[in-house]
């Protein structure tokens, strides 16, 4: 049992009232989207900035005397440098310096990812010593006065190595696996019953191996630092999605008080779960300590394949047992992902199954096989995307054994509580995202005979699948809100904009939570000067700001009200008596007792009034069973000339509670099906198993969907608010992907009869 599992097991039996974060802070419902704003499909806030070329990327900071910097990458995966020439580097054109494990500052190994606070790739020591861990890890950086002068430098530097035996073939470290202890904070082994002796006397069985590729980040903004350090303080123009956490981080790396460290990044082009600290930023300090001047670092696409982690590869058994009416009497699903012993992102492909349908017995378990190998890390529903994939694969091979519609099958295995925790669902409408989404997709016409529907060299197939993702709400995030005496309110928090549409959709909610209009807000973020913020992953960011700027409300809601005094039509009201609404506060019911904020700080001779706070301890996803779901659809054409696949039609049907802005969250559900059409038939880092490098660092070579890849992609929703949620709202930005690879998988069965169980389904896995 994890410390999670006993708190969950102890939380379902306390009532919520007694459960801060449970129902957090739902407001007088006069309070929520009274001006209509939530849920409205507004435009991005930014977008105006971004088509005009004026948001300014962390690439495009100028600085007073910038050096821009090179790096050189190992070229074997393990072992210790031999020989380092810097000579003929240090001679060429514009060279400032040239930065080595020799004359790189004296740093501490950052701290990683899911190990107390630390958001870093992997706790390996940065250019520390004369040790290579993985093939590509930077050995040298170069600093010149132009890009162009760095790049020619760092290939003038010489590097031999003493190379040392390596694990770098996942086949080969397979056979070692072990138990990773827990993945994301949950047990990596759940078993309820006998899933084998189940699984055995089932009427019906499906036992396959299902194996994904390694991935790569291809985020379309290079992963950037530009730094400056003024006296003992670093800062830091990064392109992050954890902006206090990277401070922090780079605070522990550097010896500093967190106080001493800024991290600005306004604007991101794009994360996904790539962009946290890796060892970039820290080298890009390093080295502009060293030099006594600004840096700027920015990776080539090639080097974010070597120095950024992406998804890691598994195998994955998943095996099923029905009776004949359907039941589902056994899910098993086991398996390995690659991992290296210096980071901690075990991918949980098991936890789909874990909360997705009813059954009477269940194996999962994970293990990890380390490799010398880059740190593998978060990309976009890590474990749900390609534990979905084998998953909803299965399902769709037992339903065709079965001859029973595989949305049928799933809907008699729709469970009353999850299945292997026993929690209540805060709120669950999967049954009705598959009707809903097989009435407009036109699911009835589907032939469940496959490959007999031809045109042309065309075979043409539809397959459905679930998308699966939890609910997220980290604890930590703070907000500030300020009015001025001139109506205008500013909320302030260390938020992430990567393009998904933040600071749009938190200017709605404090617009509607004080009763202000749009054009009156102001939303700052993106530096970590600001209260700390919620970090953009786990599709959480949403839910831990609004809980925090609803905590902050609260706060400045009884502090305007205290301002208010004896003269003010509100006077004597308490709190609980009041609404905010028409840019001030009036009494719940008696309309006419209204006074705006600007009226109440003239009167209190206030220019502002301001109020901080964080949220509630994020209990309620302890409590309950928190899960969005989705029915994924596609049509899929296969040519049977060249085995080419192309997605002809696609179809979300999403359950993730409340929508707030159907124009972003149309765009985010998008973005996560098109990454899914990718996961599916194109993308795979090439890992070389002799040397442990990867061989196509580029987007010439590895395939991202393209326009022409991705068809029309219709989106839609059920739009019934989470309870638990703030805002009714449980998170939207990963679980496009989900489920998106098993609905091309199924139809391409459909549309064939052959069943790819490798990702991607390329053309020479169909002829
Ligand atoms: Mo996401 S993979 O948590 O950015």
């Amino acid at each position: 049992m994890t410390v999670f599992s006993v708190l969950r097991t102890v939380l379902r039996h306390v009532p919520d009232a007694l459960v801060p974060g449970t129902r957090p802070q739902s407001p007088p419902a006069q309070r929520q989207g009274q001006h209509g704003h939530v849920g409205a499909p507004i435009s991005r806030l930014d977008g105006a900035l971004k088509v005009r070329g004026q948001a300014r990327f962390a690439a495009e900071v100028a600085m007073e005397g910038l050096l821009y910097a090179a790096v050189v990458h190992s070229t074997i995966a393990r072992g210790r440098i031999a020989t380092l020439d810097t000579a003929a580097a240090e001679a060429a054109p514009g060279v400032a310096l040239v930065m080595t494990h020799r004359n790189a500052p004296r740093l501490r190994p950052p701290q990683m990812m899911l190990d107390g606070d630390g958001v870093a790739g992997s706790n390996l020591p940065v250019m520390q010593d004369d040790r290579v861990h993985w093939n590509g890890e930077a050995v040298a950086v170069v600093l010149a006065e132009t890009q162009e002068q760095a790049d020619h430098a760092a290939v003038l530097v010489a590097v031999t190595y003493t190379p040392e035996p390596a694990v770098t073939d996942f086949a080969v470290a397979l056979a070692k696996a072990r138990d990773p202890g827990s993945v994301v904070f949950e047990p990596s082994v759940v078993v309820i019953g006998d899933a084998e002796k189940q699984l055995a006397a089932s009427d019906h069985r499906i036992d396959r191996t299902y194996t994904t590729p390694p991935l790569n980040h291809n985020a379309i903004e290079l992963h950037v630092a530009t730094v400056a350090w003024q006296g003992d303080a670093l800062v830091v123009h990064d392109a992050t999605q954890m902006i206090t956490a990277t401070a922090a981080g780079l605070a522990h790396v550097f010896g500093l008080k967190p106080q001493q460290v800024r991290v600005l990044s306004p604007f991101v082009g794009g994360g996904f779960g790539g962009k946290g600290l890796w060892s970039h930023q820290i080298l890009a300090a390093a080295a502009s300590k060293l030099a006594g001047r600004p840096v700027r670092l920015v990776l080539s696409r090639e080097g974010v394949y070597r120095l950024v982690g992406g998804r890691t590869p598994t195998v994955q058994r998943v095996a099923l047992g029905a009776a004949r009416d359907g039941t589902l009497a056994a899910v098993i699903h086991t398996g390995v992902a690659a991992m290296t012993a210096h980071n901690n992102c075990p991918e949980q492909f098991t936890f789909p199954a874990r909360h997705l349908y009813a059954a009477k017995s269940f194996r999962l378990e994970q293990k990890v096989a380390d490799l010398d190998m880059l740190a593998n890390t978060f990309m976009r529903a890590p474990g749900e995307s390609i534990g979905s994939f084998a998953l909803e694969s299965a399902i769709d091979e037992l339903a065709h054994a079965m001859a029973i519609d595989p949305i049928e099958l799933r809907r008699r295995w729709e469970p009353e509580r999850d299945p292997t925790t026993r929690s209540s669902h805060s709120q669950r409408d999967l049954v009705k995202a598959y009707a809903d989404g097989a009435a407009r997709f036109g699911w009835q016409q589907r032939d469940p005979v496959p490959g007999r529907r031809r045109d042309g060299e065309w075979l043409s197939g539809m397959g459905v699948a679930t998308a699966t993702y939890p609910y997220y709400r980290m604890p930590g995030a703070r907000a500030r809100l300020r009015l001025d005496s001139d109506g205008r309110l500013t909320v302030s928090t260390a938020g992430h904009e990567m393009g998904m549409g933040t600071a749009t959709v938190q200017a709605q909610h404090a617009a509607d939570r004080l009763g202000v209009a749009l054009d009156q807000v102001a939303f700052e973020y993106g530096d970590s000067r600001l209260p700390a913020g919620a970090m953009a992953g786990g599709s959480s960011q949403t839910a831990g700001t609004v809980a925090a700027v609803t905590a902050a409300a609260d706060k400045l809601v009884a502090k305007v009200l205290a301002l208010a005094g004896n003269d003010s039509p509100l006077a004597g009201l308490r709190a609980s008596d009041v609404v905010t609404r028409d840019a001030g506060l009036a009494h719940k019911s008696d309309a006419s007792r209204h006074e705006s904020y600007a009226s109440i700080l003239r009167r209190a001779r206030r220019d502002s009034v301001e109020a901080e706070a964080s949220g509630s301890p994020p209990l309620e996803q302890m409590k309950y069973a928190m899960h969005s779901t989705g029915a994924m659809f596609a049509e899929v054409a296969v040519n049977d000339v060249t085995g080419e696949a192309r997605v002809r039609r696609f179809l979300g049907s999403f359950d993730c509670g409340r929508i707030l802005n159907p124009r972003t969250a149309a765009s985010q559900f998008r973005g996560g099906i098109i990454m899914g059409i990718g996961l599916a038939l194109s993308e795979e880092t090439q890992f070389d198993p002799r040397t442990g490098r990867v061989m196509n660092p580029s987007l010439a070579e590895y395939h991202l969907p393209v326009h022409l890849d991705v068809p029309e992609i219709d989106v839609m929703w059920t739009d019934i608010a989470d309870p638990q949620a703030p805002l009714g709202a449980r998170g939207i930005g990963e679980i496009g992907i989900t489920g998106t690879a098993a609905a091309i998988a199924n139809a391409v069965f459909n549309a064939t009869g052959k069943r790819v169980r490798d990702l991607p389904i390329t053309l020479d896995k169909l002829l």
